[in-house]
């Protein structure tokens, strides 16, 4: 029971933590953009937003504690259903002359020596399973492989002439979004000044994230030179 209430435990408090770093994702993104959000009068659809964010906090906090409760409540239960079943056996056994008092009376004494430390070991899984999964969720930020990695075999460039080129680039930033760009193909020559214009959202950052490869592109490619950029050393391409 200890086992399975534990492993409860620690799937509602990993769901806190995600949940409470969603929290603190979003109040981030808010102060950092706090000017903008003033300026365009925008604070209440920004409350919106964390309010969004804190509401599904409080729901998985909800979870960790009707977990706690259940667990606490059965076990209690349990501890206390234990007592009342060797007071009735030893009754019927002292009724049937087959106990003494005495016996049923030890008996009793270590049950309790007996129950004690699974019961203080019970108390302190809330605290462990918080430690576990603080430490689960360290580990996999710590283990988290960049999406945006070198080839092993990228070529540094020495020089760039500054020649960049987009063929037949369309690009997304989740699976599950829509296309930001779509079949974009675009050359600038060396020492060529091109303006992006459109609204905002029409993908002007975008695009240009594109280039120094901030992120990859989902088809068609960038190319600086001639050479791809997902050929290109990382650090030599942003350093030029
Ligand atoms: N990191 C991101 N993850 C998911 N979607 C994004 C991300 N950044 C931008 N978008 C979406 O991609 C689209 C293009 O955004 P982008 O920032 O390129 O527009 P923009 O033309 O630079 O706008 P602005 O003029 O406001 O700077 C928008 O719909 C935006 O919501
Ligand atoms: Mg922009």
């Amino acid at each position: 029971m200890t086992v399975y209430f534990n492993k409860m435990l620690n799937k509602a408090l990993r769901r806190n933590k995600e949940r409470i770093g969603d929290v603190n994702a979003q109040i981030e993104d808010s102060l950092a953009g706090i000017r903008t959000v003033k300026s365009f009068a925008n604070e209440s659809f920004e409350i919106e937003k964390f309010n969004r964010e804190n509401i599904r906090f409080l729901e998985s906090r909800k979870n960790t504690y009707k977990a706690e409760a259940l667990f606490y409540n059965s076990f209690e239960s349990i501890i206390q259903l234990i007592t009342i079943t060797v007071i009735i056996f030893g009754s019927v056994n002292i009724v049937n002359t087959d106990l003494d008092l005495a016996d049923l009376i030890t008996f009793l004494l270590y049950i309790n020596f007996m129950i004690e430390p699974i019961q203080r070991l019970n108390h302190m899984s809330t605290q462990l399973q918080e430690g576990i999964t603080g430490f689960q969720r360290f580990m996999e930020i710590m283990n988290m492989k960049p999406a945006i990695e070198n080839k092993p075999d990228a070529v540094i460039l020495p020089e760039i002439r500054g020649e960049i080129e987009f063929r037949q680039v369309s690009f997304r930033y989740e699976d599950h979004l829509d296309k930001v760009i779509q079949n974009l193909s675009l050359r600038i020559e060396p020492g060529e000044y091109v303006a992006l214009v459109g609204p905002s959202g029409a993908g002007k950052t975008t695009l240009c994230s594109l280039i120094p490869r901030l992120y990859d592109v989902t088809d068609g490619e960038v190319l600086i030179d001639g050479i791809d950029v997902r050929n290109i050393d990382l650090q030599s391409l942003r350093q030029k």
